[in-house]
This record gives C-alpha cells, sequence and structure tokens, in this order.
C-alpha cells in the first residue's frame, strides 16, 4: 500500500503571495479523495505538486515533499503510478487525434503518437479493453475535433488508464459537461474505482463526488481548511464555512448537490 503523497510544511509562494501555505498531508494509495474548495483556493497548484510539476519554494529541513517514498520522479517511471487528467491536458490534443490514438499515446507519454512509436498488439488489447469500460468504443474512430467535451474526456483518462495506475487524479472533471453528461461521468468514476484504480477528485462542484469516496480534504484560500471522513466533514455547515455562504447539503442515490439554505 504506502502512500502516495507525503505533504510537511509545504508552501508554495508567486508574486510574494502564499498560494499554499503550510500543507500538511499524507494521502495513502488506497484512498478515494475528494479535494473539494473554492475557485483559486490552491487545488491545482497542490495537483501541480502532485505530479511533480512544482516543487515547494522553501526547502528547510524539515519540509517533506514526497510522492509514492520519492522526492523526485521522471514521468515515465510516474506514469504506472499516477494517472492525471486536466483541463490543459484537454487543450494539448491536436483536434484530428482519434479516440483510439490518444488512448494509445498514453503508453508513451505523449500527446500524440510519433512515427517512430511501435505499437504492439498488446497495447492495442489493452486500449480497446478500457475504451470498452468507458462505454465510448462506438467513438474510437472519430476525430477529437468531432467530439463534446465530456467524450474526449473520456478518452483521456482511458489514456491515463493504459497503464494501470494506482491512482487517478482528476482536476475538475465535469467542467463544461452537461447534466446528463454529468451523470454518466459520475457512474464511470464509480466503475473506475471498482477496477482498482483509486480515484483523487479536485472539484469546487460537490456533484461530482461519488460514494466510493470516504476521505474528505478542504482547501481554501491556500490552506487545509479540514481533513477528515466522510461522516466528520461532509456536511451542510462545514460546507457552508467553505464556501461562505449559508447552504444545505442533499444526497439523494450516491449523488449529491447543495442548495442556498
Ligand atoms: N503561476 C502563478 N503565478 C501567480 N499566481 C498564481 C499562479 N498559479 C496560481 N496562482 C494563483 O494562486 C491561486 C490558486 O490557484 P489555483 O491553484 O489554480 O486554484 P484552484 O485550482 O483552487 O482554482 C489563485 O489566486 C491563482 O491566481
Ligand atoms: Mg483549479
Amino acid at each position: 500500500m504506502g502512500s502516495f503523497v507525503e505533504l510537511k510544511k509545504v508552501s508554495v509562494l508567486r508574486d510574494d503571495k502564499k498560494i499554499l501555505d503550510d500543507i500538511n498531508l499524507i494521502i495513502d494509495s488506497d484512498e478515494n479523495v475528494a479535494i473539494v474548495g473554492p475557485n483559486g483556493s490552491g487545488k491545482s497548484t497542490f495537483i501541480k505538486l502532485m505530479i511533480c510539476k512544482i516543487y515547494p519554494s522553501y526547502t528547510g529541513n524539515d519540509t517533506i515533499c514526497r510522492l509514492f517514498g520519492r522526492i523526485k520522479w521522471n514521468i515515465r517511471d510516474l506514469r504506472s503510478m499516477l494517472g492525471i487528467v486536466t483541463n490543459e491536458l484537454e487543450y494539448a490534443f491536436h483536434s484530428d487525434i482519434t479516440g483510439l490514438e490518444a488512448v494509445l499515446s498514453g503508453f508513451f507519454s505523449s500527446v500524440g503518437i510519433a512515427d517512430n512509436c511501435v505499437i504492439t498488439k498488446e497495447m492495442m488489447q489493452k486500449s480497446n479493453d478500457i475504451i470498452e469500460l468507458l462505454d465510448v468504443s462506438f467513438l474510437k474512430d472519430r476525430k477529437f475535433e468531432t467530439m463534446s467535451s465530456g467524450e474526449t474526456k473520456r478518452f483521456l483518462i482511458a489514456r491515463a488508464l493504459v497503464n494501470n495506475p494506482k491512482v487517478l487524479v482528476l482536476d475538475e472533471p465535469s467542467n463544461s459537461l452537461d447534466i446528463t453528461s454529468s451523470i454518466k461521468f459520475h457512474s464511470m468514476m464509480r466503475k473506475i474505482t471498482t477496477s482498482g484504480t483509486k480515484i483523487v477528485l479536485v472539484t469546487h462542484l460537490v456533484s461530482d463526488i461519488i460514494p466510493e469516496m470516504n476521505r474528505f480534504i478542504f482547501f481554501k484560500k491556500g490552506k487545509i481548511f479540514a481533513d477528515g471522513k466522510r461522516g466528520e466533514i461532509f456536511n451542510s455547515a462545514t460546507l457552508s464555512s467553505l464556501f461562505d455562504i449559508g447552504v444545505k447539503l442533499n444526497e439523494n442515490n450516491g449523488l449529491c448537490e447543495i442548495n442556498i439554505a
């Protein structure tokens, strides 16, 4: 098992402002976690730390920033441990790539397939299996430019899953999805958690949260505002303080929503 991320006294400074301020946190690699906070609370910056894209601003003797027990990783070694899908990644892909090609590119950690890439039968089989699992086989030969945002996201998630990562990190996955697509997305995340990969979901929308998530980490103004089990902190009172507005949390058949109280 072991830890996925271990952070101690981690701060990130930009333009003389602490955008992450004294973060102390351990996430184990067998946890499904929801990281929730308002816009600008530091969630995406936290993801950049988690994927070694940025490093802590101060590295005193007591600062710890480890990923799967190690301080530095090269991206190729990391891909079998960690899958990541952000909105930035979606913009990085050319619109004329097909769904299947996008998924195959996960084996090479590239945003497309270079001419010198050798695609094995096993790679093809694995890609098709995951495309099937995520219910997008009917779209696999279509180009990204002809797909909706929800559809391209599914292929990017399939791309992240080809390397059997222990943990899949999703940053605001339902951004720009309509209600039907969000619900489909919800059941897809549930399927992934039962297939053996854990999900760390980062969102400002409680409607993204799935019942399998039992640990909640709330970010506010660059700090951890609350961290605990679902039953302890996922409630109307804590969410109202998190978002600075009175809200009521409703849970219905595994779907969550908040309304102004
Ligand atoms: N490279 C940067 N330079 C300056 N400010 C930044 C940079 N990256 C993020 N910020 C600021 O840090 C804060 C947190 O950003 P971010 O981590 O993207 O929040 P979230 O993902 O929760 O919306 C925001 O106020 C944002 O403007
Ligand atoms: Mg963000």
